[in-house]
């Protein structure tokens, strides 16, 4: 089995970088009219979800671009005029964003998103023939893109991947054949490791809120919930990390 290189820019770096320029022969981007730019009304209503959150519409252009991938694929010509032509903004302008991001695609790319983490933690972990292993494991299915990938700040369950924005680890040689088939499948990732389910002392700690958008985090007070006073949603059975906090047995505790 061959390591295959991590991908690499041609100016060197892991992730895209400014080294195309400004096309001056081109007319000036207008924002889409409203009139004549038909919008998906579940799209609509998930970017202007967002939109609300910042006091500057363009604070939600990453979100909004998300959303869009979502639907589409990928960051098509199509999305971004629908996404400027709802935040009022020129596609230019969003293209200008998505290109700086790796996790938007710009061209065509499967739409099943498989990040597996190389960075330093992962690395030493195995984690480069993690990906090796996966990518061979998955095959040439178009819709599925697995990528090296920079740290995603999950460096406690390394060797890591993210699947579908659902992490996972650490993950064993023995469960990639396992993992790869239910990335085909779009089932749920080797849910014994996923993060979302580990014991954590904020209970909503990579919990997704499943509000109109589905896609957004608690953010307020109100959306966070919160376990009662004396009470907590974590298990109470004993982990190999240790006791859930809150579940001590007083007979223990000093
Ligand atoms: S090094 Fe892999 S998640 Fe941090």
């Amino acid at each position: 089995m061959s390591m295959p290189d991590v991908k690499r820019f041609s100016h060197g770096s892991r992730v895209p970088g400014w080294d195309a320029s400004v096309d001056l022969a081109k007319d000036p981007q207008e924002i889409p009219d409203p009139a004549t730019t038909p919008v998906p009304a579940e799209l609509r209503a998930e970017i202007e979800h967002h939109i609300g959150k910042y006091p500057d519409r363009r604070s939600a252009a990453i979100p909004a671009l998300a959303a869009a991938q979502e639907l589409h694929g990928w960051c098509s010509p199509e999305a971004f005029v629908q996404v400027a032509c709802v935040m009022r903004l020129t596609p230019a302008y969003l293209i200008a964003v998505a290109s700086f991001y790796d996790m938007l695609d710009t061209t065509p790319a499967g739409h099943k998103r498989v990040y597996v983490c190389t960075n330093i933690s992962c690395s030493l972990r195995g984690g480069r023939k993690l990906l090796s292993e996966l990518s061979d494991a998955v095959g040439d299915d178009p819709d599925v893109q697995v990528r090296g990938f920079e740290c995603l700040g999950a460096c406690d369950i390394a060797p890591m991947a993210s699947i579908n924005g659902i992490f996972v680890g650490p993950i064993e040689s023995g469960e990639v054949a396992e993992l790869a088939q239910q990335v085909r499948d779009g089932a749920d990732p080797l849910p014994a490791k996923q993060l979302l389910k580990r014991p954590s002392a904020d209970p909503q700690a990579n919990s997704k809120h499943h509000d109109v958008a589905g896609t957004d985090f608690a953010t307020t007070e109100a959306e966070i919930d919160r376990p009662a006073p004396g009470g907590s949603p974590l298990p109470a059975e004993p982990s190999s990390f240790g006791t859930p906090m809150g579940h001590e047995d007083p007979e223990d505790t000093p």
